[in-house]
């Protein structure tokens, strides 16, 4: 990738946590490079051109698995999509089992989400695809947190020191994981609030993170807020009383993002629960960044192929 020596081919993406400030400035200079092709007429590369890439869905997904299948269409990639639904995983096929097919297909590339933390660390370790994890769990969802920084560079011109509010359900959030790594990373202040049953203990040991109780202490001047999805189907137990009660106290509306800068930027990875966890007017508001990061997905995965299966575009 012209002058940057440092190169991503060959490398798993499994989390932020893996990655160096260099690594992601090279994925988001990469994304920019991707989002112009997206602005084209005819939106196609022939870059990836003879590679083939397979998604494997253990959970369901609109944002994440369209924006891969796209990503690597648009750069020239045959794609294919296995959901576990409708495959052979219903007759009882292994993950491992599962793997070793798609690894006997020939595939460059395998794009997983699964509900076991670490499913994409065990893929890596047991086939010679590249893999790229599109969730395991509440571990690690890289690429989300990767399109945030995107959005937030493009949007702020900058990363290092904006303050931002990640709200709400953390214990759950794989996206808050990945985000709190490559913010930190980059030199960004991280406020997170939510209720104390949703907040996970080991937030209080990250160097450049700051829990509070109440949500308003940590919009106070935030140049973005990252309101979290509420995922009640993970919860097991009653976590927080009522959704209502949850809005009220936890919710983002209109008056609590009077207290953050006034030209703050809001993020939702989606799907939200609008009402919930983020007001439907803040949802839609001149704020919110909700679709740009949508299409933003698109950009940093294209990325990551080209840079994980070429090293770079120029190869
Ligand atoms: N943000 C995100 O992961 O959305 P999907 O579940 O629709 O992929």
């Amino acid at each position: 990738m012209g002058k940057n020596t440092i190169s991503l081919r060959g490398k798993n993406i499994l989390g932020l946590e893996d990655f160096s400030k260099e690594e992601i400035l090279l994925v988001l200079e990469t994304a920019k490079e991707m989002k112009s092709i997206i602005h084209r007429d005819i939106k196609k590369v022939p870059t990836l051109r003879g590679k083939a890439i397979v998604t494997l869905f253990y959970e369901p997904s609109t944002r994440t698995r369209t924006s891969f299948e796209l990503a690597g269409k648009y750069l020239g990639a045959d794609v294919v999509n296995i959901a576990a639904s409708s495959s052979s995983i219903v007759k009882g096929e292994s993950l491992r089992d599962t793997l070793y097919t798609v690894e006997a297909m020939g595939f460059d590339a395998i794009v997983m989400r699964h509900k076991a933390e670490g499913a994409a660390e065990y893929a890596s370790r047991i086939v010679s695809p590249v893999i790229l994890n599109a969730g395991d769990g509440a571990h690690a969802h890289p690429s989300q947190g990767l399109l945030n920084l995107f959005t937030i560079q493009e949007k702020k011109g900058r990363l290092e020191g904006l303050k931002v509010a990640i709200l709400g359900d953390v214990l759950h959030s794989r996206v808050a994981r990945s985000d709190i790594h490559g913010m930190t990373k980059m030199g960004m202040e991280v406020h997170i609030a939510g209720p104390r049953t949703l907040l996970p203990r080991f937030l209080r040991d990250i160097p450049g993170v700051f829990v509070h109780d109440r949500i308003e202490e940590a919009i106070v001047g935030a140049d973005v807020i990252e309101v979290l999805r509420i995922q009640l189907e993970r919860m097991k137990g009653g976590l927080f009383p009522t959704t209502r009660e949850y809005a009220r106290i936890f919710g983002l509306n209109d008056e609590r993002l009077r207290l953050a800068k006034e030209d703050v930027l809001v993020l939702h990875p989606g799907p939200m629960n609008k009402g919930w966890e983020i007001a439907t007017p803040v949802a839609y508001s001149s704020s919110s960044a909700i679709q740009e990061e949508v299409q933003n997905g698109v950009a940093v995965r294209m990325a990551l192929f080209v840079l994980v299966l070429m090293g770079g575009k120029s190869e």
